[in-house]
């Protein structure tokens, strides 16, 4: 160690260095990002003994060389998953703006909870949040607040509806809790998010209270909704889905606003739109999700089908008093001038929280609603062309119709129990992470393995769709071969 980094080990004047190396390497690594395997190359093991072995440093190196070191280590751990042929999960990658946004946030540091803290993070959200209302036709009324994922903004909606069900039923949830109150009802299908089930847990309501209605199409039938609350004689919480995770299907939300509307007590009704709400942005699919304008709250993600880096989600709500009075708080340090408009801190459960706005504000200045609409349409057609060939192979078949951009299929025909295709679904999945050309993953539908492959990327090309059908081909002839050896 020198003498002068000893007297002062974080040097100011480390900027330029440390950032230029964090530009060289994000620009080496995204040059090449589809020439690399899509998934890991390293074992758990080997990373752990990459990554969590090392000791504390007692001394420091330059910003500059700690970042390069770091990245010499972790790269075998890192996954393509921002590339083109990475189909797992619902993923997105990141535009070039969004980037850019996303670093310029890090660099000026802007606590975006409070308006005093900046004023130009506040209105910058409120404004990428008014942006983001008419890019998918919801209500100009609404409030709009950004979230850390889908997950977060399902918790925004479902605390507002949990404020507003439990002032109905006559008491004040978040400031009085839920013990000795009566129990808020929530209905749903067995479609319900895992992370809404996660946060009915949070909120205190009970992943495991949902009154779950049949769903045999996978989606909700309004004529359940309207039979169950007919017996009902209190408020209730509905919780929809605009894209189902594992099929990508939609729940006719027209119809089941209808349900919701005509029960007395009144009804919240909250969509889970992670993705789906994208839907909204091409006349080809909006139907999908037409009705959703007549929800309570809305939830979806800025990390999936916006492709802005993570973590970025966003709620929508319709009653404004409800959601502050589930986020509400009160610490005089806090206070603020009286022409400032509400702090963000007060629509969500954290107080301080990253200045996602910035990102979101360049990837929709530098993309536009076209460029938007035009990713949105090219992922879609992307979809549809592997669901026609997964159609098409004599060894493959739908698990579902692919209503938008969520593909779910399975090995079917050769004379296969159930049992046996199951199996060798699950192989072929583990096949084609292991050949790295493309990264699907699988779930279990109705009963039944599946393999999933999701589009929400902006630079997936038709060719790109080619290697993935070339990949998963492979796979379905390598482990057959076994299967019949
Ligand atoms: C329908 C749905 N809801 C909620 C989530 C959770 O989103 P996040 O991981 O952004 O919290 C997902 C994630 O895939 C999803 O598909």
């Amino acid at each position: 160690m020198s003498p002068e980094r000893a007297e002062n080990r974080i040097h100011r004047d480390e900027y330029a260095s440390a950032l230029e190396q964090a530009a060289a390497i994000s620009l080496a690594y995204l040059s090449r990002i589809d020439e690399r395997p899509v998934g890991a190359r390293a074992t758990a093991a080997e990373l752990a003994a990459r990554l969590e072995s090392l000791p504390l440093p007692e001394d420091g190196i330059p910003g500059s060389e700690a970042l390069a070191q770091w990245f010499a280590l972790a790269e075998p751990g890192i996954t393509a998953s921002s590339g083109p042929r990475f189909f797992g999960f619902v993923n997105g990658g990141s535009t070039p703006a969004a980037i850019a946004g996303d670093w310029l946030a890090s660099a000026i540091d802007q606590n975006a909870g409070l308006w005093l803290a900046s004023p130009a993070a506040t209105h910058t959200e409120r404004g990428v949040m008014r942006w983001l209302t008419e890019l998918f036709h919801l209500p100009e009324t609404w409030t709009g607040t950004l979230t850390s994922g889908a997950t977060m903004a399902n918790m925004v909606g479902l605390a507002a509806g949990r404020q507003w069900v439990g002032e109905r039923l006559g008491f004040d949830a978040a400031r009085d809790g839920l013990s000795g109150n009566p129990r808020i009802t929530v209905i749903s299908t067995g479609e319900i998010h895992a992370s809404a089930k996660k946060v009915l847990a949070t909120l205190g309501l009970g992943r495991g209270s949902v009154i779950t209605l049949p769903s045999p199409d996978a989606a909700m039938r309004p004529a359940d909704l309207r039979e169950l609350l007919a017996t009902l004689d209190v408020p209730v919480l509905v919780v929809a889905n605009a894209g189902e995770v594992n099929a990508g299907t939609f729940d006719p939300l027209d119809d089941i606003a209808d349900a919701c509307a005509s029960h007395g007590p009144g009804a919240w009704l909250h969509v889970d739109a992670a993705f789906g709400l994208f839907a909204a942005l091409v006349p080809s699919h909006r139907h999908l999700v037409a009705g959703i304008e007549r929800a309570d709250s809305v939830a979806s993600d800025g990390h999936k089908w916006l492709n802005v880096p993570y973590d970025c989600g966003f709620a929508f709500v319709r009653d404004a008093d409800a959601l502050r009075h589930a986020f509400a708080l009160d610490a005089a340090y806090l206070t603020v001038g009286s022409d400032a408009p509400p702090d963000p801190l007060t629509m969500v459960p954290e107080m301080s929280r990253r200045f996602r706005a910035l990102s979101v504000w360049c990837a929709l200045r530098a993309a536009g609603r076209s460029g938007y609409q035009a990713t949105v349409d090219q992922c879609i057609t992307n979809a549809a062309s592997f669901a026609h060939w997964v159609e098409d192979h004599p060894r493959l078949a739908l698990l579902a119709p692919a209503p938008l951009n969520i593909v779910c299929f399975r090995l079917a025909g050769g004379g296969l129990s159930d049992e046996a295709a199951d199996a060798l679904t699950r192989e072929v999945v583990r096949a084609i992470q292991a050949d790295g050309r493309a990264f699907v993953t699988g779930t279990t539908w109705r009963g039944r393995a599946g393999v999933r492959a999701a589009f929400d990327n902006w630079m997936t090309t038709p060719e790109d769709v080619r290697i993935l059908c070339e990949a998963v081909g492979d796979a379905v002839d390598s482990v057959l071969s076994g299967a019949i050896r």
